[in-house]
């Protein structure tokens, strides 16, 4: 008897993190210059690339954000350059902790926010890999990180208090995580109650010792989405790819 081909099933994390990040590679041409983030399903992306680049001569240049993705690019043998030297990019690809409706983000689960916030706005455009964990309703239900100066961690998280719903950690607590500029990581426990990312976002920038928060606005275009019965491409209306 002749029935519909079984459905997709992939219930494996690790191949769903792979499947996204080898599917954003279609957004990549030679002659681009390419931001390059930080994380288990990026660095999927990361490996494609750096295949491409041996295979197939794929001609492009990567600016790293952290310490981790610059070690695994040059690995690799994909040409990179610092933000500076790139100036404008054509596209970042990166991981997320959580994307909502709006394509608004939270990142900072692996501790990369500042870097990944910087190379992200002088992208032309942002590609989100992630599987379907990650799409949310409203923000917050991953604690919100922000990257605070080491020596004001203490004041910060008192001022963060007032603001925050939930508690306030040091990541690492009494060995704190260092963030590859040497600052620290406050979580914050806002729960899913972030529906106005943008004036959170400015509230927080505003809290002297803070270098910057995990929230990023207005930024991401497109979101290549796996889940265990497909992977699709969700492209945000009028973003800068759609
Ligand atoms: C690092 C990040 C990551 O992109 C985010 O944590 C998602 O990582 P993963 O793909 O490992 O779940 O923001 O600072």
């Amino acid at each position: 008897m002749r029935g519909a081909p079984p459905a997709r099933i992939v219930d494996d994390i690790e191949a769903l993190k792979r499947e996204a990040g080898i599917a954003a590679c279609s957004f990549v041409r030679s002659g681009m210059k390419l931001g390059l983030g930080t994380g288990s399903t990026v660095r999927y992306t990361v490996l494609e690339i750096g295949r491409r680049v041996a295979e197939e001569g794929l001609d492009v240049t990567g600016v790293p954000t952290s310490e981790a993705t610059r070690e695994l690019s040059e690995s690799l043998g994909i040409p990179l350059l610092t933000l500076n030297e790139a100036g404008e990019l054509d596209l970042t690809i990166d991981g997320a902790d959580e994307f909502d409706p709006n394509f608004d983000l939270i990142k900072g689960g692996g501790g990369a926010l500042t870097r990944e916030k910087r190379v992200a706005e002088a992208s032309r455009a942002m590609v989100v890999v992630a599987d379907d964990r990650k799409q949310v309703g409203v923000l917050g239900a991953f604690d919100l990180p922000m990257e605070v100066v080491a020596s004001d961690w203490e004041d910060v998280r008192d001022h963060m208090a007032r603001i925050c719903p939930g508690e306030v950690r040091l990541r690492g607590g009494r060995a704190p995580y260092l963030t590859d500029d040497g600052g620290y990581i406050l979580d914050c426990e806002f729960g899913p109650t972030i529906s106005d990312p943008e004036s959170l976002q400015s509230q927080i920038r505003s809290v002297a010792g803070v270098v910057d928060v995990g929230l990023f606005v207005s930024i991401c275009d497109a979101v290549v989405m796996s889940s265990s019965s497909s992977v699709r491409t969700l492209l945000k209306d009028n973003g800068r790819l759609s």
